[in-house]
């Protein structure tokens, strides 16, 4: 016998007289969901771009510590049917602030929110997103397990480490590109001798795009890892003879990349007054001071992670990814084109 029940769409008034029930939106968001953000601690002058970009306030939400160091938080409105997004970069200190995002989504998921995504402008543990030997974690899968196990629908995520990270999760991830950003402020510098170059060879594709849309030439630095935070130039592919050397790359951590880059660069006679680009500025102990030398005009970076007043140089540009997010948001929201965004 055929069944009776109603298919995902219908609706009916909830009693005589009243507004009928909205139709779902597939995946089980009502189309009428209220958009709610709310942002962790881990960014929040980001979080309050986003919403300026947006046009209305942060949700109100409670997070502070326990004594011995455990997380509590609390949404101080409803979220009930909700489509509501947290902001929250998984930088360091990365465990706390992971760990807060997944309390948070905890919390999200047992106030019956209609949708849940994880707005992670940098995604920390990607660095492992393969085994390189016997005997280690895929520590980049592991993080999308808990991110979904806490209940997470979607993730938007910016310059993932590697593009292979959105093939961990079983759920939708909106993967978005500082690129426009750098190339806009690239393009308003005297360019004629430059060299767009990848400082190792994952940057290869970032930076052959830059170079595409800056209409310039392109080189790569090859280098190899005698161990896992130290890595050596070993050769230099293309021409960057005399040429003003645009290194980009996704992450500063130590700046060991970039400054080894660098080195090779200048045997090979490209010109002292290179550009850096990298989306997410980790900025670890060292890297500020390895960033000072001479021969960095000037180091560009967002504001995916906060870059505390210590860690900043006077030749740092700090680009805002807020824009960007905002418009995925709403689009995400409004169930349109993120990829749109792209061109
Ligand atoms: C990812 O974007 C790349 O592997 C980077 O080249 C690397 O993470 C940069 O790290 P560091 O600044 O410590 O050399």
């Amino acid at each position: 016998m055929k069944s009776a029940r109603p298919s995902a769409f219908w609706s009916r008034p909830a009693r005589p007289g009243a507004e009928p029930i909205p139709a779902r939106a597939p995946g089980g968001l009502r189309s009428d969901a209220e958009m709610k953000v709310f942002c962790g601690t881990a960014n929040p002058p980001l979080g309050e771009e986003v919403a300026a970009e947006l046009g209305f306030p942060l949700g109100r939400v409670t997070i502070r510590r326990f004594e011995d160091g455990e997380i509590y938080t609390r949404f101080e409105e409803s979220v009930r049917g909700a489509d509501a997004f947290v902001i929250q970069p998984t930088c360091p200190p990365v465990n706390e602030n992971l760990m807060e995002l997944l309390v948070m989504v905890d919390a999200l998921r047992r106030a019956s929110a209609g949708r849940i995504t994880a707005v992670m402008p940098y995604y920390g543990y990607a660095r492992q997103d393969k085994k390189h030997a016997p005997r280690e974690p895929i520590t980049g899968r592991l993080v999308a397990d808990l991110l979904q196990s806490a209940g997470v629908h979607r993730v938007l995520a910016l310059d993932l480490d590697a593009d292979q990270i959105e093939g961990f999760f079983a759920i939708p991830v909106d993967h978005l590109r500082a690129l426009p950003l750098f190339a806009e402020y690239l393009a308003a510098k005297e360019l004629s001798r430059a060299v767009v170059v990848a400082p190792d060879d994952g940057a290869v594709k970032v930076a052959y795009r830059l170079a595409e849309r800056l209409r310039l030439p392109l080189a790569v630095v090859f280098q190899r890892r005698p161990s896992p935070d130290i890595k050596r130039a070993v050769q230099v592919v293309g021409d960057v003879e005399d040429r003003v050397p645009i290194l980009i790359d996704r992450i500063i951590s130590t700046a060991g990349t970039v400054c080894s880059a660098l080195d090779a660069l200048r045997q090979h006679g490209a010109r002292s007054e290179a550009y850096v680009c990298a989306t997410h500025a980790i900025l670890a102990d060292g890297a500020v001071a390895a960033l000072s030398r001479d021969d960095i005009q000037e180091v560009a970076v967002t504001n995916s992670v906060p870059t505390p007043a210590q860690k900043r140089l006077a030749k740092m540009r700090i680009l805002s990814a807020a824009p960007l997010l905002a418009r995925a948001m709403r689009n995400i929201h409004l169930n349109e084109s993120v990829s749109s965004l792209f061109t």
